[in-house]
């Protein structure tokens, strides 16, 4: 059942259609002034608008304009009455999707409200298709063969197909956005909208309306009715991001909200049924928040039907190496240039770091060292200072240290001698002469040892 606004100044002409409209088994939202249809048009969310061209005051421009504006996946059939065929090309030309000359057969006019809405399905599937196709966040985009990684997998693939509501929890960076689209992409609302919230991101009264939407005139700046994101994501999944920031007000009317399965717009006094999944995060341990009384208990328990825990990537160092190559293609794919490598002595320092800001430090260490490397071989230099400094640290200075054996000598010099120099280097502020010098070599030596040409300009 499709919702049909029409609108026409001729009361006639308006309860012919709408009855027409009903009986062919649409509902029928029937107008004779087009600026109250214009004002309505957000609270009824329109299938179709059937729109007289000529009309006084605001026309049936006026309304394309502003159907085009805030429905641009709504088709406008215009009517006009003088069988003017100019006017009417005017507003195909204008986005209009048909006309109808008045009088017209009934027939012609079901026929063409048909078409006008098999239209508007495919235009509504494909524009989820391509985003679908650009977010397509299955199993496949998240990197790792842990074994913690395999039990997140596994609780993926037996959670997705429900409705049950899940808390994924975890420190910032280690995939919880990844997860909450896995689950959506692999449940059978797949093909409806993943809308996706971050409630840190606006101030408390801002997120309300976002997340319900409100009337008209419901506080000030409300100048026209809001579709809240919950409404939006009708029939798929909604993704509530830290959702530990959230005031303890907007926590009671979520968890109402939860509870009922019905939203409010703010300043509005009927309900709206929705049938929407929702997923939370959370980079906080809500237990934390609950025990210092931020958090409601009850809340959480409805939000952590099933609670999922995001492994730190410190607990799981077996990934990184996957996740090192996974980067480097991806940085390949958006440069057009075959994949840089990267030499064991850097991989191996990523071992050594605890990575507080987990993969999304990693992706970042990786962005920075393939703009940095110069040689299509990602070096230790190239990586963050933190990182270099870390493996140094974890590396046997002197051979007292507790020195892992096994390597040959050659490469153990090797590695004793380039984490000296980058130690030097860092000393002197990345100057290249000055560690030289410090060093007692040239800089012919110190470019050599390091492995790479000179730069025309010393840093
Ligand atoms: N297992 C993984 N495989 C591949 N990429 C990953 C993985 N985990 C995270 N990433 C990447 O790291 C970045 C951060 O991931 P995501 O946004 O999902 O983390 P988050 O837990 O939501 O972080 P925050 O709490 O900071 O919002 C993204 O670019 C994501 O693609
Ligand atoms: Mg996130």
């Amino acid at each position: 059942m499709a919702k049909i606004v029409i609108i026409d100044d001729e009361p006639a002409m308006v309860e012919v259609i709408s009855t027409l409209i009903r009986d062919s088994g649409h509902d029928a939202f029937p107008f004779q002034s087009s600026k109250k249809a214009i004002e309505e048009l957000t609270t009824i969310s329109p299938h179709l608008v059937i729109a007289d061209i000529k009309m006084d005051n605001l026309d049936g421009f006026d309304v394309l304009r502003e159907c085009q504006e805030k429905f641009p996946q709504t088709p406008v059939i215009m009517i006009t009455g003088y069988a003017s065929v100019e006017t009417a090309v005017d507003a195909m030309k204008n986005g209009a999707y048909d006309y109808i000359t008045k009088p017209f057969k009934v027939d012609e006019l079901l026929l063409t409200v048909k078409r006008a809405l098999d239209y508007q399905a495919t235009v509504k599937e494909n524009t989820y298709l391509k985003k679908e196709l650009k977010q397509k966040y299955r199993f496949e985009n998240i990197v790792g063969t842990s074994p913690k990684m395999q039990a997140i997998y596994n609780l993926i693939a037996k959670v997705a197909n429900t409705d049950s509501t899940i808390l994924i929890q975890g420190e910032s960076g280690t995939g919880k956005e990844l997860v909450a689209r896995a689950l959506h992409f692999n449940s059978n609302r797949q093909h409806r909208p993943f809308v996706a919230i971050n409630c840190s991101a606006l101030p408390e009264n801002l997120l309300e309306s976002e997340l319900f939407g409100h009337k008209k005139g419901a506080f000030t700046g409300a100048v026209a009715d809001k579709l809240g994101l919950f409404e939006e994501a009708q029939e798929g999944t909604i993704f509530l991001d830290e959702i530990n920031s959230m005031n303890q007000q907007l926590q009671t009317k979520l968890l109402r909200v939860l509870q009922e399965r019905q939203i409010r717009r703010v300043g509005d006094t009927k309900s709206i049924t929705i049938n929407v999944r929702v997923v939370a995060a959370t980079n906080e341990p809500l237990q934390d928040k609950i025990k210092e009384g931020s958090f409601r208990e009850d809340l959480y328990y409805r939000l952590a039907v099933i609670p999922i825990e995001m492994p730190p990537l410190r607990d799981r160092l077996e990934d990184i190496a996957l996740l090192a190559n996974h980067f480097l293609q991806k940085n390949a794919a958006s440069t057009g240039r075959d994949p840089l490598k990267i030499e064991p002595l850097a991989l191996e320092a990523f071992s050594h770091y605890p990575w507080p800001g987990n993969v999304r430090e990693l992706e970042n260490a990786f962005e920075r060292a393939c703009a940095l490397c110069e040689d299509g071989v990602i070096r230790l230099h190239d990586l963050p200072p933190q990182i270099i400094e870390q493996s140094a640290s974890a590396r046997p200075a002197t051979a007292e240290g507790g020195m892992t054996v096994g390597q040959k000598l050659d490469d153990f010099i090797k590695i004793q001698e380039r984490a000296y120099i980058e130690e030097t280097l860092k000393y002197n502020s990345g100057s290249r002469e000055k560690a030289a010098s410090m060093l007692g070599v040239s800089m012919a030596t110190l470019y050599r040892k390091l492995d790479q040409r000179p730069k025309s300009k010393e840093s």
